[in-house]
């Protein structure tokens, strides 16, 4: 089974992601645990290159394919060998945060998107996708006072408006895979809405 989380930034989806993977373990199950961009060497040199605030002039056409290149090696080298080995796999990100950042957030056509989307996880769809709900005004309470930004969270309001309004969106053409969850919630009640709903 292939499950993913989606979210903006600090939504809290990688601690639900990581809850849910040391839920897994302990009940002995075959499971992993992948991130996006990275978890192969190329995926983490490409990640290194996105989130490095001195790339300040990449176009966003540029962003997608780096990110979709770190996606096609991470699903070649990781995802679809653990998949066919009778792997959970839990992803934190997948190609619906290309689609939210880049597509609605970036204002990349849609159409080539999704078509290079589909090539860069070659045609692998998640089973299961949580999205983690939060306004952009909600989130920024979370962030550390002391962290620094990366070169997308320096991005402002407007744009995560955009990405938070996409990501709804995406999940009400893909109503069947996605769980909507409320990410102002306490985490240990959004974990257990993702148990009641994966029954596992
Ligand atoms: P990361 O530090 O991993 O953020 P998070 O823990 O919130 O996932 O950085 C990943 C950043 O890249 C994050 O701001 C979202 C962005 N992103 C895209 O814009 N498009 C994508 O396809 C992916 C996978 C991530």
């Amino acid at each position: 089974m292939f499950i993913t989380f989606e979210g903006i930034d600090f939504s809290g989806k990688s601690t639900q992601a990581k809850l849910l993977f040391d839920y897994l373990k302990k009940k002995k199950k075959k499971v992993i645990f992948v991130r996006e961009p990275g978890g192969t060497k190329l995926s983490e040199k490409i990640r290194k290159l996105l989130l490095d605030k001195k790339n300040d002039n990449m176009t966003y056409v540029s962003e997608f394919l780096l990110f979709s290149a770190s996606r096609n090696q991470l699903t070649n080298e990781v995802i679809i060998p653990h998949l066919k080995k009778g792997y959970i796999v839990i992803c934190d990100r997948y190609f619906d945060s290309s689609t939210a950042y880049q597509g609605y957030g970036g204002k990349i056509e849609l159409k080539s998107l999704i078509l290079v989307n589909k090539l860069a996880s070659a045609s692998l769809t998640p089973e299961r996708t949580y999205l983690l709900n939060i306004s952009y005004k909600d989130s920024v309470k979370r962030k550390s006072k002391t962290g620094t930004d990366d070169r997308i969270e320096k991005r402002k309001e407007e744009y995560y408006n955009k990405v938070v309004k996409g990501y709804l969106e995406i999940a009400k053409l893909n109503k069947k895979r996605f769980r909507v969850l409320n990410a102002t919630e306490t985490k240990e009640k959004i974990f257990n809405k993702i148990l009641q709903d994966l029954n596992i």
